[in-house]
């Protein structure tokens, strides 16, 4: 049985659904700060609570005989983790490591984990690899890199073994969940929130960069293709393999024009655009390489192409303009 934390949320939801589409047992454990639980089926065993109680995840382990765990649950805003770092360390760190300790003291030594490209920050060149210098320009990245290293250090001085899955932007949905936080802060959602006429304008941050049309450049991973990663980095685990930090990324950026262009083209949609002025610590261009994901998990994607992604988003979004409904 896997334990997926943070299975009530957007990246955790998917791979749940996708472990279980490929006859995997899950249990979910979400305090639902930010995910839903209309997005978990009802048949799938759910614990409402926190990672952070040592007490419930004993007991969800002991009586599911918990073998692994994929380790979503987090908070994720940056502009949020600068206001309130303090919320960040506590609930990502100090209740991260709580998990840690509390499967690892009932056997459980094989965990997924969701960190992020935020940990590179400001990258010295582009693509950004694993082994590019780590120096988080946020609290949010801050506290992923620590438990990349908390996890490192439990590697040799217990065993854990862990990958820590480095993701660039995420996006897409499946026919049955998607993206849906309140408030809203990526791209994706929002441009498409746009075409719904749900938002009067895309908010459009900054066209000085040094690109070509000025817009910032990101790496935008399908969600399916991040939930089919995780489960090969689990069968990694399983055979044996040692701990490993691997960047999940299609390794071709797109600016935010080119995304605003094709969800024009995507939703026939005319989505009108606000410029407004560059956020602080958004670097212009941040690509992954991802050739080692390829190389050790043999992980390609299958919707690599813009347009793809975001037809699986409208589609998702026009059967749930208002978020989650449960799945019938
Ligand atoms: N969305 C992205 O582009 C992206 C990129 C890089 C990394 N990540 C990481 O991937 C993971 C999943 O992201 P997402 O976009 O699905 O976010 P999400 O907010 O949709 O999902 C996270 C889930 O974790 C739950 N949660 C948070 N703190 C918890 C706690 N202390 N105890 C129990 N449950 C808790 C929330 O209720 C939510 O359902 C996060 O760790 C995030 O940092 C996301």
């Amino acid at each position: 049985m896997i334990l997926v934390t943070g299975g009530a949320g957007y990246i955790g939801g998917v791979t749940a659904e996708l472990l279980r589409e490929q006859g995997e047992e899950v249990v979910i454990l979400d305090n639902l700060a930010r995910g839903h639980r209309a997005a978990v089926p009802p048949e799938v065993p759910f614990y409402e609570g926190n990672i952070g109680n040592r007490e419930l995840v004993r007991r969800i382990t002991k009586e599911h005989s918990i073998e692994a765990c994929i380790h979503f649950a987090a908070l994720a805003y940056v502009g949020e983790s600068v206001a309130e770092p303090a919320r960040y360390f506590h609930n990502n760190v100090e209740q991260g490591i709580a998990l840690l300790d509390a499967l690892m003291n009932n056997g459980v030594r094989r965990i997924v984990f969701s960190s992020t490209c935020a940990t590179y920050g400001e990258p010295q060149k582009v693509p950004v690899s694993e082994d590019h210098p780590q120096q988080p320009t946020n609290p949010y990245g801050w506290s992923k890199l620590f438990m990349e290293r908390i996890m490192e250090s439990y590697d040799l001085a217990y065993g854990l073994k862990f990958v820590a899955l480095r993701y660039f932007n995420a996006c897409g949905a499946t026919k049955d969940l998607g993206e849906y936080h309140e408030p809203e802060t990526h791209l994706i959602p929002n441009v498409l929130r746009a075409a719904l006429g749900q938002i009067p304008a895309l908010s459009v941050f900054g066209n000085n960069y040094p690109t070509p049309d000025g817009t910032a450049i990101r790496d935008y991973v399908h969600v399916s293709d991040l939930a089919d990663a995780h489960i090969r980095a689990l069968a990694y685990l399983r055979a044996g393999g040692q701990s490993d930090r691997i960047n999940l990324g299609n390794g071709h950026g797109y600016s935010v024009m080119q995304v605003v262009e094709t969800a024009r083209e995507v939703t026939g949609q005319s989505i009108e655009i606000k410029i407004e002025p560059p956020r602080a610590g958004d670097p212009s261009r941040l690509v992954a390489d991802a050739g080692k994901a390829h190389a050790v998990l043999g992980w390609q994607p299958a919707i690599p192409e813009l347009a793809g992604i975001l037809r699986s988003d409208w589609e998702w979004r026009k059967q749930h303009p208002s978020g989650f409904v449960s799945p019938e």
